[in-house]
C-alpha cells in the first residue's frame, strides 16, 4: 500500500513513459519528493534509477528526479563552465558564477527546506542514517562536480554541505548521486512493498544483516540451516539476530561498539 499522497496516484501518470521522460517536469508531482542534480552529465541520468524499485517509483509518481544541465549556465558562444586554478596546479575548477546561476534556476523548482549538499571526497561520509535523514526531507538538490571541483565560494555562499560515498575519488559527482540516490529512495513511503524488509536489513538496528538463503535446500553439497526450515518463528528469529552480531562483531568492531553503547545507555 502506497503512503503517498493522492495527488500522486499512478492514475495521474501515463505508464508509457520511457525512464529519460520520466524526468521532465511534472506539475501533478508538486508535492512527490525530488530530487535535483546539478551536473555537465544531464544524460546520465536516470542511469539505474530508472530500472526495478526506483525505476517503478519514479514511473509511479512516488518521487521525481529533475537534472539541471549545467553547460546551459555557461559562460559565451562555449558555455564555459570551467576555468584554470587559482594559484596555478593541475585541472579545472567549476566557476562559481556559472553554478550560482544554475543553483538560483534549480532552487525556484524546489522547496527551500530542500538541502543543497556537494558530492566530494571531502565531505561527510554518506551512509544509512544520512539516507534516513534525506528521505524526511521534501527532497535534495546535489551538485556534481568534474575536474578539480568547485570553486569554494558557491560552497560558502549558499552553505552548502558536502557529502562523499567513501574514501576515494570518482570522475564525478554523478555515479555517487546516483548511489545516494537509490538508498534514499528506497526509504520513501511505498517504495518498497515489503516494509519489513527494512526493518531487518542491514545497519536498520545498527547490526549487519544475517545471512539469506532460498532453495533448493541443498546445493553443491551445501545445506540451509535446519533452524530456517524449522517453522518455529521464534528459534528463527533468535538465530538470525545471533548471526547479524556474530558478523557485526567480527567484520565490522565500530558497528558493534556503537551498538553495544547504544544497548548500554537504553538500560
Ligand atoms: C576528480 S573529482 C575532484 C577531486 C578533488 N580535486 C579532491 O581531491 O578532493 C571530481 C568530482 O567527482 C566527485 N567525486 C569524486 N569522488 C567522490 C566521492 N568519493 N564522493 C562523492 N563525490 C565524489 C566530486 O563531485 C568531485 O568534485
Amino acid at each position: 500500500m502506497s503512503d503517498a499522497p493522492k495527488s500522486h496516484g499512478r492514475k495521474a501518470i501515463r505508464p508509457s513513459l520511457k525512464p529519460r521522460e520520466l524526468m521532465t517536469e511534472r506539475p501533478e508531482l508538486a508535492r512527490a519528493w525530488t530530487a535535483q542534480i546539478v551536473t555537465l552529465f544531464p544524460e546520465a541520468f536516470p542511469g539505474v534509477l530508472g530500472l526495478s524499485l526506483t525505476g517503478k517509483a519514479l514511473q509511479d509518481g512516488l518521487w521525481q528526479l529533475d537534472t539541471v544541465p549545467l553547460r546551459e549556465f555557461g559562460e559565451g558562444k562555449h558555455r564555459n563552465v570551467d576555468d584554470t586554478p587559482a594559484g596555478g596546479g593541475a585541472g579545472m575548477v567549476l566557476r562559481p558564477d556559472v553554478m550560482g546561476r544554475a543553483l538560483e534556476s534549480a532552487r525556484r523548482r524546489i522547496s527551500p527546506a530542500a538541502p543543497i549538499l556537494y558530492l566530494s571526497p571531502r565531505g561527510r561520509r554518506f551512509d544509512q542514517s544520512v539516507a534516513r535523514d534525506l528521505a524526511r526531507t521534501p527532497g535534495v538538490t546535489l551538485i556534481c562536480g568534474r575536474f578539480e571541483g568547485l570553486d569554494q565560494r558557491v560552497l560558502d555562499h549558499y552553505g552548502i554541505a558536502e557529502i562523499s560515498l567513501g574514501d576515494f575519488v570518482l570522475t564525478g559527482g554523478e555515479i555517487a548521486a546516483q548511489a545516494m540516490l537509490d538508498a534514499t529512495v528506497r526509504l520513501l513511503p511505498g517504495v518498497l512493498g515489503n516494509a519489513e524488509s527494512i526493518e531487518e536489513e542491514s545497519f536498520s538496528q545498527g547490526l549487519l544483516e544475517h545471512p539469506q538463503y532460498t532453495r533448493p535446500a541443498e546445493w553443491q553439497g551445501l545445506e540451509i540451516p535446519p533452524v530456517l526450515l524449522s517453522g518455529h518463528h521464534g528459534e528463527i528469529a533468535k538465530w538470525r539476530r545471533a548471526q547479524a552480531e556474530k558478523i557485526t562483531r567480527a567484520r565490522r568492531p565500530d558497528l558493534w561498539a556503537a551498538h553495544e553503547a547504544a544497548k548500554g545507555g537504553k538500560t
